[in-house]
């Protein structure tokens, strides 16, 4: 059955929680607190806009190309100005932000260097460009190794989709492309503290089967032998022994503008 926007909600809500941590060192670094007026491109269902004003009392915009999606943002965020639109095109005048972020956007569009600039573009001399959390597929680890198919399973099936799963490396490349001198550019390091609650382990699962779901014929070719469910057992099991590592590289890069 495919996910509803709920779904993607509860998906994009334990992403945020993954990049937590960084999130509020680079509000912290880029000025977040003495902002006036902050743009999230490719805001989804509004999870960072509901949180931001524990971190500043600026006006918070949010944009998506996704209607579903921002009727989920109008809820979760009631305080944030929406706007459907596309990334490329963005539909506000030039230095109209101190600050525009994107989280987990630029794997999805067709010109993420382009994406940029047009951050660039509607952010004031000063303020900053932030791209708070890229994930790389390719360097993703799976442990132990019976689960590796998982990884490029997920990749071919981005690929299908439209996504790049290699994004997170080629994120200083793009802000250096779109003319921005990135002050820090890093990638997110892993601790785990035991196994995902049962229900995080069961809606991960469900991506997981929605991603193999949507794969076309042509670029799903999975081993004759390979079967999801035993797949879905071991990770189970791993899980229990302790053993189970799964370490997805998520990069980040933020840059300020000129005076
Ligand atoms: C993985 S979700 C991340 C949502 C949100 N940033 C978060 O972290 O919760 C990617 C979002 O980008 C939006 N998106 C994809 N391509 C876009 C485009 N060209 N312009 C604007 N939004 C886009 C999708 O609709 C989706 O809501």
């Amino acid at each position: 059955m495919a996910l509803t926007p709920a779904d993607w909600h509860d998906r994009f809500t334990r992403q945020a929680r993954w990049t937590h941590d960084l999130r509020r060192y680079l509000y912290e670094r880029a000025g977040m607190r003495s902002a006036r007026r902050i743009l999230d491109v490719g805001c989804g269902t509004g999870v960072l806009a509901a949180e931001m004003p524990r971190y500043t009392q600026a006006s918070i915009h949010g944009l998506d190309i996704n209607p579903a999606h921002l009727s989920l943002a109008s809820a979760h965020a009631p305080q944030t100005v929406l706007a459907c639109g596309d990334a490329h095109h963005l539909p506000y005048a030039r230095a109209s932000f101190d600050l525009s972020l994107c989280h987990f956007l630029l794997l999805w569009v067709a010109d993420p260097t382009g994406v940029v600039r047009e951050m660039a573009r509607v952010t004031r001399p000063g303020g900053a460009v932030l791209a708070l959390a890229e994930p790389d597929y390719g360097g993703r680890i799976d442990y132990p190794e019976a689960l590796e198919p998982l990884g490029s399973w997920q990749q071919a099936s981005l690929r299908s989709q439209g996504a790049d799963p290699l994004i997170g490396r080629k994120l200083a490349g793009i802000f250096a492309g779109a003319g921005l001198q990135a002050v820090e550019t890093g990638v997110l390091g892993g601790q785990w503290s035991g196994p995902p609650s049962n229900t995080d382990w069961e809606s991960e699962w469900a991506v997981i089967t929605d991603d193999l779901n949507q794969m076309s014929a042509v670029a799903f070719e999975p081993a004759a032998d390979v079967d999801l469910q035993k797949l879905k057992e071991l990770d189970a099991s791993a899980w229990s022994r302790g053993e189970r590592v799964l370490y997805l590289p998520t990069f980040y890069a933020w840059a300020r503008l000129p005076d």
